[in-house]
């Protein structure tokens, strides 16, 4: 008798033979409503400012920022995740402008939860890193080292402005310790319990955020590796997850992304709450220059990266290509 447990009565290749076989037994699909748009808005500019290694990105004005919005929502994204850009002499060491309630991310927020109300998930990035002259997330001890506890009093008086500002989600970045607890307080104290944390709770310190640093203007000459995690690490994402879910994260987000898939798939098996996965700027780059050199096929590796996150455990990814993607969804 046949063996239909094994070749030649077993044959895999069965189920891969027309386009509507495939699509019937994908166990992986893309919805619009996976993605969350990354967007930058920034100050004293009256025309959108290309960002050249993202190339598509731009540094938006708040006119046309309101636009990516409403675009984004028409096309079936679920949220946009924002962060300020300054005028350069505005920043400090204490990047002061990131907690002033006309500061340009909270005027970006008022702006855009006008236009899209609850129709869009209007997040905020809750780091100082885009305000302080010195590039660091947090502010500086009298050594120059990043002052964990400091910095935590600067980050509760950013998630109450944020909120103010109509943010629905603060996402805290930095990598602090108690980050997300003291967040959590500040909220609940002013007013905003129904404002909610997206933890980025596992964060390497990669190479592959250097597009973002021209996105943002970034003034850092060092690296974040004494806050931001080392690439080499599984154990302590588990340890910084245990300790976000404890402090109150609604969410938690893996960041960079493909190069971490394994760390996803870990963090998605252990949580009872979404997890998110952020496709960083250095991800966007790599596949965008590639193909501006006809070297991969650009529309396919997208989908492909994109397939892979959602596949690892994610159930909501960051991406610059989130308004494209969703259209073509
Ligand atoms: C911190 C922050 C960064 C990114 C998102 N939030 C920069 C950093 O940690 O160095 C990077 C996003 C990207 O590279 O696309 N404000």
């Amino acid at each position: 008798m046949t063996k239909y447990g094994s070749f030649p009565g077993a044959r895999p290749r069965r189920l891969r033979t027309t386009p509507a076989m495939r699509r019937m037994v994908a166990e992986t699909r893309l919805h619009p409503a996976d993605l969350i748009l990354p967007a930058f808005v920034r100050e004293g500019i009256s025309e959108p400012v290309a960002i050249n290694s993202m190339p598509g990105v731009f540094q938006h004005t708040r006119d046309t920022l309101k636009k990516a919005a409403v675009e984004a929502v028409e096309a079936g994204v679920s949220g946009i995740m924002l962060f300020g850009v300054p005028e350069e002499s505005k920043k400090d060491a204490a990047g002061t402008v990131g907690t002033e309630p006309d500061g340009i991310l909270q005027l970006a927020l008022r702006d855009v939860r006008a236009e899209v109300g609850d129709d869009l998930i209007v997040m905020s990035d809750l780091c100082l890193d885009e305000f302080t002259d010195h590039g660091h997330c947090g502010v500086l001890d009298a050594e120059g080292r990043v002052d964990n506890d400091a910095t935590l009093e600067r980050y509760a008086e950013m998630a109450q402005v944020q909120a103010d500002a109509g943010a629905h989600v603060v996402g805290p970045s930095g990598m602090m310790d108690g980050q997300v607890g003291v967040v959590r307080d500040a909220l609940d104290q002013s007013g905003h319990e129904d404002v909610s944390i997206l933890a980025y709770t596992v964060k390497y310190s990669s190479a592959f955020f250097g597009p973002f640093r021209e996105a943002v203007g970034s003034s850092l000459k060092g690296d974040r590796k004494t806050y931001q995690q080392d690439p080499a690490n599984t154990r302590e994402s588990l340890r910084e997850l245990a300790l976000d879910l404890e402090e109150g994260a609604d969410m938690v987000m893996v960041k960079p992304a493909g190069p971490y898939l394994d760390i996803l798939a870990r963090v998605a098996d252990a949580v009872d709450v979404p997890v998110a996965a952020y496709q960083i700027s250095g991800e966007y780059a790599m596949i965008e220059a590639a193909a501006e050199r006809g070297w991969i096929d650009r529309d396919k590796a997208i989908m492909e990266s994109l397939t892979g996150i959602k596949r690892a455990g994610a159930n909501m990814i960051l991406t610059y290509w989130a308004t494209e993607v969703a259209r073509q969804l």
